[in-house]
């Protein structure tokens, strides 16, 4: 990125969709509905909220402002800020660590857009229509139990990826993102519905907003605060090379707030979506990562109209997992072609066949490798807890800290474009709400 003449962002809006194409995706639907049926629900929703307004909000103003002053990628970036600021260059660190999470990230993630994209196909050809409960389980569980199956559709979603960020067409994707996510809310909205009429919609809302606050633990709450990074695409430098990007005139803190406000709405409409079909059916709300591919083909398999809702569904999901993916290699594509000068193509064809084998390491520990296990977890799991539970906070973390301790206080006002109030609340949000809130998380979760 420091390699172009640092174009900017034509407008405001032109930021929000690219910010949010890489925060909305599977993180939303797939991955919140499932934590919340795993860790028992409201609990987890009111820490997961508190956790977005409280670290989230702050973390992704940190990253956008460092990314804004320092007008380069995040590793560079990091490095001229700390120089101005007379602070170490190890600082760079946590652009370095955020590129690793990405990478990491990608190739678990590939696997389920893998799925979403098998899922498509499936609406198309009709696969779901008329199943009960214990049919779109068993087509779940064939798929999980068919490496061949899993790996043919991960290649198919790594492919569509490295296509697209070869190609360097990713920005032509912030134009569909426009019809894409109100098309999502809509379908999402239709879904609800469903499960207002299925007469078990006030046993998900109760399920997903009336704590029973016995099933918090350290480890939910972790899991939670993991979630709230995972779902708005920090502690990676995502948002940091975007915040590069950014027009000095747009205002961070209102934009935050617009791109935290979309993302949350999408998945606890997701939630609210889903829930209500597991208690129709009987299912279990602690199914896992299957939670929402046996949900949702039961609900259109069942409704009117609904192969074709579940069609644009899972296209929908598709998509979106497909902006979210791009985001994530976009920046290591860059760190390689800026270390290694190779062209742009080369670059993105090594990361992305890396991301993809370590992704089919992933895809075998549902099958083949399911016994194979590290610290009690298998492949899958090891890749998501390391880097939603460790790497990302520890990753926003520094950033966080960076900017409320090591950057002065004129260019903290100027970015903010606070009064000398606003400015103090924010210090205080900043310097000592959110960071200490993520190290005790952390270690309330760890032990
Ligand atoms: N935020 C995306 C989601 O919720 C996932 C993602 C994580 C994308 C990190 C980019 C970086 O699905
Ligand atoms: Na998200």
């Amino acid at each position: 990125m420091a390699k172009l003449a640092h174009a900017q962002w034509s407008s405001r809006m032109t930021f929000v969709l690219a910010a949010a194409g890489s925060a909305v995706g599977l993180g939303n639907i797939w991955r919140f509905s499932y934590l919340v049926g795993d860790s028992g629900g409201a609990a987890f929703v009111l820490v997961y909220l508190a956790c977005v307004a409280l670290v989230g909000m702050p973390v992704l103003v940190a990253e956008w402002m460092i990314g804004r002053r320092g007008q380069k990628n995040p590793i560079n970036s990091m490095v001229d800020l700390a120089r101005q600021h007379g602070k170490s260059p190890a600082w760079a660190l946590v652009g370095a660590s955020g590129v690793l999470a990405a990478f990491l990230i990608l190739s678990f993630y590939s696997v389920i857009g893998g799925w979403s994209l098998n899922y498509t196909l499936g609406s198309v050809i009709g696969t779901f229509s008329g199943q009960d409960a214990d049919g779109v389980s068993e087509l779940f569980g064939g798929m999980l139990g068919d490496p061949t199956t899993l790996l043919l559709w991960h290649s198919a979603f790594m492919l569509l990826v490295i296509g697209i960020v070869a190609r360097g067409v990713t920005k032509g994707l912030e134009s569909a993102a426009r019809s894409m996510m109100p098309a999502l809310i809509i379908l999402l909205l239709i879904l609800v519905g469903y499960g207002v009429a299925s007469g078990h919609f006030g046993e998900a809302l109760a399920f997903m907003f009336q704590p029973d606050w016995s099933a918090l633990n350290g480890g939910v709450v972790l899991a939670a605060m993991g979630q709230a990074f995972f779902t708005l695409s920090l502690g990676m430098g995502i948002m940091m090379a975007y915040g590069s990007y950014l027009g000095e005139d747009v205002n961070l803190l209102s934009t935050a707030r617009t791109v935290i406000i979309l993302d949350t709405a999408i998945a606890l409409l997701a939630g609210l979506a889903i829930f209500p079909i597991v208690f129709a059916n009987g299912l279990s709300a602690g199914e896992g990562p299957g939670l929402i591919f046996v949900t949702l083909p039961l609900a259109f398999g069942n409704m009117t109209g609904g192969t074709l809702l579940g069609l644009m569904f899972f296209l929908l999901l598709t998509f979106a997992a497909l902006t979210s993916a791009i985001s994530l290699l976009e920046p290591v594509v860059e760190m390689m072609e800026e270390r290694t000068s190779m062209p742009r193509v080369t670059a993105t064809v090594v990361s992305g066949i890396t991301v993809w084998l370590l992704g089919v390491a992933a895809l075998l520990s549902f099958n083949v490798w399911a016994d194979f296990t590290i610290v009690g977890l298998n492949i899958f799991d090891l890749l998501d807890t390391f880097t939603s539970k460790i790497l990302l906070p520890l990753t926003g973390l520094g950033a966080i800290v960076f900017v409320a301790w090591c950057l002065k206080r004129e260019s903290v006002e100027a970015e903010l474009g606070l009064s000398a109030t606003g400015v103090s609340v924010w210090n205080v949000i900043a310097r000592f709400v959110a960071p200490i809130g993520v190290v005790a998380v952390f270690v309330a979760g760890l032990i």
